[in-house]
């Protein structure tokens, strides 16, 4: 099927079997291997992608069913001049990776949250959700924590700032 994802702000169009999963066609089609594949099916998170703004578990769901939408994955995630995102800061900062296998999921995870409520600094519960609901095999998930609660605070801080940067990669 013919079909056209704009993903990081750029248009793809592709010609994708129905049977493809998201995550694979954007590593093997569009070459954007930072979406990582561990369970694939829907329990560990690290495939975590924004489309339209959610959060959406890329193994999960056909890459047909996103004909139309935007797809932001994690090489979206730093500015035009490739400065890192206030969240790659924040983990960077915190610590709150070690082998980096999830951390694409986490940090879509939270930048999809970061974009929905600019009070997230004020949901300790909300932010503890959002850690619960990806697997880490190595950080023991309170850097995560912390360091999705340092960019919720600078996000706060700074509300006029994207949670997701857009519209400036090239396919
Ligand atoms: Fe998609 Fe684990 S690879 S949730
Ligand atoms: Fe290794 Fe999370 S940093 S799995």
């Amino acid at each position: 099927m013919r079909i056209t994802l704009t993903v990081n702000g750029a248009p793809h169009p592709l010609d994708v079997e129905p049977r493809r999963i998201l995550a694979d066609v954007l590593r093997e089609n569009c070459r954007l291997t930072g979406t990582h594949l561990g369970c694939e099916h829907g329990v560990c998170g690290a495939c975590t992608v924004l489309v339209d703004g959610e959060a959406v578990r890329s193994c999960l769901v056909f890459a047909v069913q996103c004909d139309g939408s935007s797809v932001e994955t994690v090489e979206g995630l730093s500015g035009p001049d490739g400065e890192p995102h206030p969240l790659q800061r924040a983990f960077s900062a915190e610590r709150a990776l070690q082998c980096g296998f999830c951390t694409p999921g986490f940090l879509m995870v939270a930048a999809g949250a970061l974009a929905a409520d600019p009070d997230l600094a004020d949901a300790p519960d909300r932010i503890d959700a959002l850690v619960g609901s990806n697997l880490c095999r190595c950080t023991g998930y309170a850097p995560i924590r912390r360091a999705i609660l340092r960019a919720a605070r600078e996000h706060r801080a700074r509300p006029s700032g994207p949670a997701v940067a857009a519209d400036h990669h090239e396919p």
